[in-house]
């Protein structure tokens, strides 16, 4: 099966994770994005769903499917996104597509966490994958020296050669050689980080589920 195939596979498997009649939360990505077009089809039996970013917010709408500002939103049951890394505690590295911020805060709201991810997704150590951290513009020369005093090697994030701009207006330093035994310990470090704003590490708020896709077929990790 190809990478697609696989990512298609477990975006199909997640609408049985949607809740009828409620409001969805919906991830960014290129999994996700098979997501969305699966969760098209169901558009009228669920409420409607928030978005983790712009991208994801134009995807749903050209789907027809409302979009919700979450400041308007109490109750989530569930929202489903990709992940760049997996462990098998369900902690999990976000942000390669810059939205770990949004992805972080919507996650938040909602009950519960499904993860939906190919199986290459899936590794022993967090770390392989550069950490995603979205920073304060003015700030991304210090929290640098800051990360690279805890062992890793930042590099600002571009496009087009200049500073990638998220969503929020803000950079992304991508962190390399992290080998991150201790997630939520890192996660809590480097939230401290004054001009930090979103560390794209995913431990205190790890998936409930992950639906892997797998040459033998999805398999169900519950965490
Ligand atoms: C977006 O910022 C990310 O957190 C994505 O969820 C993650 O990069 C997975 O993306 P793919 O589904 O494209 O691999």
């Amino acid at each position: 099966m190809t990478q697609d195939e696989l990512k298609l596979a477990v975006a199909q498997a997640a609408i049985a994770y949607v809740v009828e009649g409620e409001i969805v939360g919906v991830g960014t990505g290129s999994t996700a994005n098979f997501f969305i077009d699966e969760l098209a089809k169901m558009k009228d039996k669920i409420k409607a769903a928030v978005a983790s970013s712009e991208a994801t917010a134009e995807r749903l709408r050209a789907h027809g499917i409302t979009v919700l500002d979450l400041n308007e939103v109490t109750h989530m049951p569930v929202y489903i996104d990709g992940a760049d890394e997996i462990n098998a505690s369900g902690a999990m590295i976000k942000g390669g597509g810059a939205a770990l911020t949004r992805e972080k805060i919507v996650a938040s709201v909602a009950e519960k966490f499904v993860c939906i991810a190919d199986g290459s997704k899936l590794v022993d150590t967090l770390g392989r994958f550069p950490l995603p951290v979205e920073v304060i513009p003015m700030s991304h020369a210090v929290v640098s020296r800051q990360l690279n005093a805890l062992g890793g090697n930042a590099k600002l994030r571009l496009k087009d050669g200049q500073p990638l701009v998220t969503d929020n207006g803000n950079y992304i330093l991508d962190v390399h050689g992290l080998q991150i035994t201790d997630p939520l310990a890192l996660e809590n470090t480097i939230n401290n980080i004054v001009g930090v704003v979103t560390v794209g590490l995913f431990a205190h708020q790890g998936a409930d589920v992950c639906l892997l896709g797998t040459a033998e077929g999805v398999r169900s990790l519950i965490y």
